[in-house]
């Protein structure tokens, strides 16, 4: 059996739309401090998962965009594997349903972005079973590549607990074989809505910035984000802050927000120069990565063969992985 591809730190992105600062922020930023540190992650395109909620034609229109996407935001391809979730998927699919006989119906209902779901946006009559599925798909890809550490934004954490909580039955049943992964923040990321209401995300696009925004309309959404009255921090001024300091990419413009918001916490009315320096680190860190992504598509066969070395890679980690697995289960 060849050597394993050992993966310390692994991430994932949905190809359903245009991706948002958020998605930056909450997945692939702590991955980039990581390859300054000298770590070599792997991240994929989570094109199976793309389809609890999107017709297959879009979420194949949208891989190529999220590999761009990937390698704009400045992963480096010759230490990154970037692979696409389907090039394994009969391993996957298999892995899953190991992973499912260890967890109950009763406990995928609780799992919290379902009760979500199934509260604000889809019934439980119509909603398809993919979506009940969806976190041991889920930990099926982190267990597959027996990933230790997992980039993720607030929002999938739960998931994550499904994936700690099924690598311990598992082990405890059959021996040793996945890593527990962690969450790599303590606190993972939450960037709310610029309206200040629920999450940032691609289906409410008003309150979200996205990677592919013109600057115009991002400084239009900027200039209708929340603030809070003076000497008050609210969730949403908060989280601007945090969107605000994630996007810099100067010390000056740094301490500049920390200046503002302290004047504001002493009643001053500030919240107008908050927007400014909002909108001005927005422009800058999109046209910077608009620039770089232009280059990158420009370049003639670098995304299909940042995948190829990827799928050959995730393929055999894969292929090692099912071996291990079933050897200890069926023995
Ligand atoms: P997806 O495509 O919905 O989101 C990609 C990443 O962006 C993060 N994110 C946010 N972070 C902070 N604030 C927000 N408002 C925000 N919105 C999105 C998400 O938390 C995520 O990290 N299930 C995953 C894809 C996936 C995956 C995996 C990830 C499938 N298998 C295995 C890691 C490991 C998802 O839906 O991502």
């Amino acid at each position: 059996m060849k050597k394993s591809h050992k993966v310390k730190v692994f991430t994932g992105i949905r190809p359903s739309g245009d991706l948002t600062v958020a998605n930056y922020l909450g997945a692939i930023e702590p991955i980039l401090k990581l390859l300054e540190e000298g770590v070599e992650p792997m991240v994929f395109v989570a094109d199976l998962h793309a389809l609890t909620d999107k017709e297959p034609s879009l979420a194949k229109k949208y891989i190529h965009e999220v590999v761009a996407d990937y390698l704009a935001l400045g992963l480096d391809p010759e230490r990154t594997t970037i692979f696409v979730q389907s090039v394994i998927g009969p391993q996957l699919f298999t892995l899953m349903s190991y992973l499912a006989r260890h967890i109950s119906v009763a406990e995928l209902l609780r799992v919290p972005t379902l009760k979500d779901k199934l509260k604000n946006n889809a019934r439980e009559e119509t909603a398809n079973s993919l979506l009940f599925l969806y976190p041991v798909l889920m930990a099926s890809d982190i267990l597959m590549q027996r990933a230790e550490q997992v980039p993720v934004g607030e929002d999938q954490v739960a998931h994550l607990e499904v994936t700690r909580l099924l690598a311990k039955r598992f082990n405890d049943k059959y021996g040793n074989v996945f890593p527990i992964p962690k969450a790599y923040q303590v606190k993972s990321l939450r960037i709310l809505s610029l309206k200040g209401e629920g999450k940032m995300s691609k289906s409410v696009p008003e309150g979200a910035i996205f990677l592919t925004d013109d600057i115009e309309s991002a400084v239009k959404k900027v200039k209708g984000a929340v603030t809070a009255i003076e000497g008050k921090m609210t969730d949403g001024l908060e989280s601007n802050i945090v969107l605000a300091k994630g996007l810099c990419k100067s010390e000056e413009d740094r301490t500049r927000i920390d200046t503002i918001i302290a004047e504001h916490m002493a009643g001053e009315k500030v919240m107008g120069e908050f927007k400014k320096v909002l909108a001005k680190v927005v422009s800058e860190f999109l046209t910077d990565f608009q620039e770089h992504r232009k280059i990158v598509v420009q370049t003639p066969g670098l995304i299909h063969s940042v995948l190829n070395k990827g799928a050959r890679i995730a393929v055999e980690n894969a292929n090692e992985t099912m071996a291990l697995v079933e050897k200890v289960m069926f023995k």
